[in-house]
């Protein structure tokens, strides 16, 4: 906040397209698609209307005991896009609800299998999974949570999903305490808030196979990594990995409202039905659970997502990015280029030959987006790594604008 105090704030006051406008009228890319959400740019006339279309039947109404009409067909188009198996949907309002629901999930699931000693979760260090308690506790990060570390449960942690040892880690956590776990929870394929920590190759799969060697859960949070982000509708679908449990937010809606989900396979559905004195209920709602504007919004962007051959373009502009940030590769303070798809960490360093960071008290990444603004670009770091994140629907010629604009402030780097 003292840093926030210290110069006037901008604001955001309308959008266009590809394009946040100011209080002033001043026009910025929006690089990071407002936190990692919006999908097909801002004022998109089709999802504009759906909203307001359904602003003419309902704003909202509680799905605690009724159901929405929207929330119905909105489950209807997600699952057969989902990974196999996955046939249930709960809705909430944001990622940290999801991830917090599949946790609830997964150890009720065994509670009512008359396994409640199956409460412990395991995470990966750089995992994130949002801000509230349960979800710090399995995506716990030093640099966000570290005042709350005494409040959250406890939760075993592999390291970085970033090579094999990370499995055999996992293999170990679970050879020693497999009968009191319950799930095992990652970000699949990409790590985002870490740092954009790009997975190998056989990774998810194989994470995949030992929940299943150890009668374990997994909980895929797709959070950041869903709805086209990678190249693939889902990041599941890199390695054919079917979740007991997914986790979907941020651009379900367009990017247009807060609207979340976990999904569930039919199995753990099961474990929850019961007469009601049996205990099997599952005690958990948001007030704008499955809310229907955010509901009529997300079937609009799906329809966009098939009309524009989305998920193909994604896959296809990714390469082109790639090409475009390589001439970065060489300026004497990247150190790294992380890329999937849409998804890009540019990591700052001090020192090329040896990694070296810069002193954190310098804060590096800040201040080159910061000053990134003047070029008409919004960008948010995460620490020293530059963040592009752009709406699905960008064009070349904006993202050769963002690069260049990275370029230009990652070379002006003062010693
Ligand atoms: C992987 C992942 N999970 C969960 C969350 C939390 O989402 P929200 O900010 O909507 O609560 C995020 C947010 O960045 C995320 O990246």
């Amino acid at each position: 906040m003292k840093q926030w105090l210290a110069e006037p704030p901008l604001i955001i006051t309308e959008a266009r397209g590809m394009h946040l406008i100011d209080s002033e009228g001043r026009r910025y890319l929006d690089g990071v698609a407002s936190l990692w959400c919006n999908v097909h740019g801002h004022r998109v006339p089709q999802i504009d209307q759906a909203i307001r279309r359904q602003l003419d039947r309902v704003a909202h109404s509680t799905m605690l005991g009724l159901a929405s009409e929207p929330a119905i067909v909105l489950a209807d188009r997600l699952m057969p896009l989902a990974p196999a198996g996955l046939s249930k949907i709960f809705y909430s309002d944001s990622g940290a609800t999801a991830t917090e629901i599949a946790f609830k999930l997964a150890a009720q699931y065994w509670h009512n299998l008359g396994r409640g000693e199956k409460n412990q979760f395991v995470g990966f260090a750089d995992g994130y999974h949002g801000d509230t308690v349960g979800a710090m506790s399995v995506g716990r990060m030093e640099a966000f949570h570290r005042p709350y570390f005494p409040m959250l449960f406890k939760a075993h942690f592999a390291p970085p999903p970033t090579s094999q040892t990370a499995l055999d880690a996992l293999e170990q956590i679970l050879q020693r305490h497999g009968g009191r776990m319950a799930a095992v929870c990652l970000e699949p394929i990409v790590q985002g808030a870490g740092g954009m920590l790009v997975q190998p190759p056989g990774l998810l799969w194989g994470v995949r196979k030992l929940c299943d060697e150890y009668g374990v859960l997994m909980i895929a949070d797709e959070v950041a990594v869903g709805f086209g982000r990678t190249g693939k509708m889902f990041a599941c679908e890199h390695e054919s990995v079917s979740p007991d449990l997914m986790c979907l937010g941020k651009g379900i809606s367009g990017g247009y409202l807060p609207l979340a989900a976990t999904l569930a396979s039919e199995r753990i559905f099961d474990a929850f039905l019961g007469e009601p004195w049996e205990g099997k209920t599952f005690f958990h709602g948001h007030t704008y659970t499955g809310n229907p504007l955010a509901c009529a919004a997300a079937i609009a962007s799906l329809d966009l997502f098939e009309k524009n051959h989305l998920v193909a373009a994604v896959a296809r502009k990714a390469v082109e990015l790639g090409r475009m940030l390589e001439p970065l590769r060489s300026l004497k303070h990247v150190g790294d280029i992380r890329q999937k798809g849409f998804m890009v960490g540019i990591e700052l360093v001090a020192d090329k030959q040896s990694r070296r960071a810069f002193d954190p008290r310098r804060r590096v990444g800040a201040e080159v987006c910061h000053k990134i603004r003047r070029r008409g670009v919004i960008l948010r770091p995460l620490g020293d790594v530059i963040v592009l994140m752009p709406p699905l629907a960008m064009e070349l010629d904006d993202l050769r604008t963002i690069v260049a604009a990275v370029e230009a402030e990652a070379s002006a780097i003062g010693e």
